[in-house]
């Protein structure tokens, strides 16, 4: 295993490229198997949830082709296996993503349950219940979750809960499902907006997405495209926090500032200086301290969950006390003992955080738990006085690609080292 070093208390300067996004290349990797020809995904992330995916893909059949270009050729027209293995499904909960395509286009799916992970228990009901309106036949046994059906139906679809993959799975099957499927209180999520874009060019009928009403009018087959994945609003959110909570000035390039409103609002209101251009964002703090933001979690186009421990970490050192509402997932907090044993002023309440700022923070050996807390400890160690110490970082490879080396761009004193 590998751990970071870094030594703090120095603000990042500099510009640096987003990736594409990890919440829209997933599905639209699944996607692939809804095409009766190859995919080729371009502006794709160099991530280990990518990876899996691509692993999870070949072992039910797909084959693909990584390109020096970090676009991906992937053909997942004829699976030759119909089930996604516990050992792959494990380590990554969006495989649940595989079962509308591979229920739509062959009318049977064997999928892992994912099981829960670090944030929370994770279910899966709204997705099975939704397939079954849709006509499936769904029983979960011995942690597998076994679907069929003769045919998808289209018909109305309502979420009593926002899901955002619950959304992206039902959105999926229906597109060579017989009829009109509408689904009330979709999620509106860009990634979501970005798999329609996709599927639309691939030949579906889809109007809607991005609002909380989808309308999917089922067609025969869709076809292979070549597909250039948005931008990762989350790795641009956490860079510009970088900026923020160091008192520096960064700029990120490849990013549409249309789908994070929210995020640069908050970081207004902590008083950095943004200016932004068609496809980049500059968060300039200089030099001053933050001031602290009270944030609260919800759906889009509210203030996004991934960006919940970000904003808990920049808090700590900010001036002023502010509240973090977390009210998507049930255990995000697993970034606070880790960020009080550097000194922060941090109260649990529930599903809130009560956030005492101070001036600083200093270095100590910390344990990455999740992806977005393992970033926020990241963050903290970039603002903190002295040297710290970030354990099980394949949390962080999950969702940040290269983030070492996007950070030493930045002119972050950062190290990665074998354990
Ligand atoms: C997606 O997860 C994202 N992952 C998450 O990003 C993100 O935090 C989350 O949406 C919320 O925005 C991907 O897109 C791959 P949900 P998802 O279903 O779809 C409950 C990251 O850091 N729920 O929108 O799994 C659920 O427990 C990751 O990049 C049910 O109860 O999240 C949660 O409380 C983390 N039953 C709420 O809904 C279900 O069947 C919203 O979850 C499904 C969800």
């Amino acid at each position: 295993m590998y751990k970071l070093i870094i030594k703090g208390a120095q603000p990042l300067n500099g510009s640096i490229k987003i990736a594409g996004s990890k919440n829209s290349s997933l599905p639209i990797l699944f996607a692939s198997i809804l095409a009766d020809s190859p995919v080729t995904l371009t502006n794709t992330p160099h991530l280990s949830d990518v990876s899996t995916t691509l692993r999870l893909l070949m072992d039910m059949g797909s084959e693909f082709v990584l390109e020096s270009d970090s676009s991906i050729f992937i053909d997942s027209s004829k699976l030759t296996k119909l089930t996604a293995e516990y050992s792959l499904v494990k380590t990554m909960r969006a495989s649940i993503l595989a079962l509308g395509p591979m229920l739509a286009k062959y009318g049977k799916a064997k999928i892992s349950l994912p099981g829960g992970c670090a944030i929370g228990a994770r279910p899966v009901n709204l997705h099975l219940k939704a397939l079954e309106d849709l006509g499936a036949t769904i029983e979960v046994k011995n942690g597998y979750i076994y679907a069929e059906a003769e045919g998808l139906i289209g018909t109305e679809v309502y979420f009593e809960q926002v899901s955002v993959t619950a959304t992206e799975n039902i959105i999926m099957a229906a597109t060579i499902a017989k009829g009109t499927t509408v689904i009330s209180n979709a999620a509106q999520e860009p990634e979501i907006v970005d798999l329609v874009n996709c599927l639309i060019k691939m030949g579906a009928k889809i109007s809607g997405a991005g609002t909380a009403i989808i309308t999917i009018k089922g067609v025969d087959k869709l076809s292979g495209v070549s597909y250039a994945v948005c931008p990762d609003r989350i790795e641009a959110g956490t860079y510009l926090v970088a900026a923020a909570i160091t008192g520096g000035s960064i700029t990120v390039k490849n990013v549409r500032h249309q789908s994070m409103r929210s995020i640069i609002g908050k970081l207004i209101e902590t008083g950095a200086n943004i200016k932004s251009t068609k496809n980049s964002i500059t968060l300039n703090m200089n030099g001053k301290r933050p001031k602290a933001v009270n944030v609260k979690t919800s759906a889009y186009p509210n203030f996004p969950t991934d960006m919940q421990a970000q904003f808990t970490a920049l808090n700590t050192i900010a001036d002023g006390h502010s509240t973090i509402t977390e009210t998507i997932f049930e255990n995000r907090f697993m970034h606070i003992p880790e960020l009080a044993r550097m000194g922060a002023d941090l109260t649990l309440e529930g599903n809130t955080v009560v956030c005492k700022g101070v001036k600083s923070l200093t270095g100590a050996n910390l344990m990455a738990t999740d992806l977005r807390a393992s970033a926020s400890l990241v963050l903290a160690a970039l603002a903190a006085k002295g040297t710290s110490t970030i354990e099980r970082v394949y949390h962080l490879d999950r969702g940040y690609e290269t983030i070492e080396e996007k950070l030493k761009l930045l002119g972050a004193n950062i190290e990665r080292i074998q354990d």
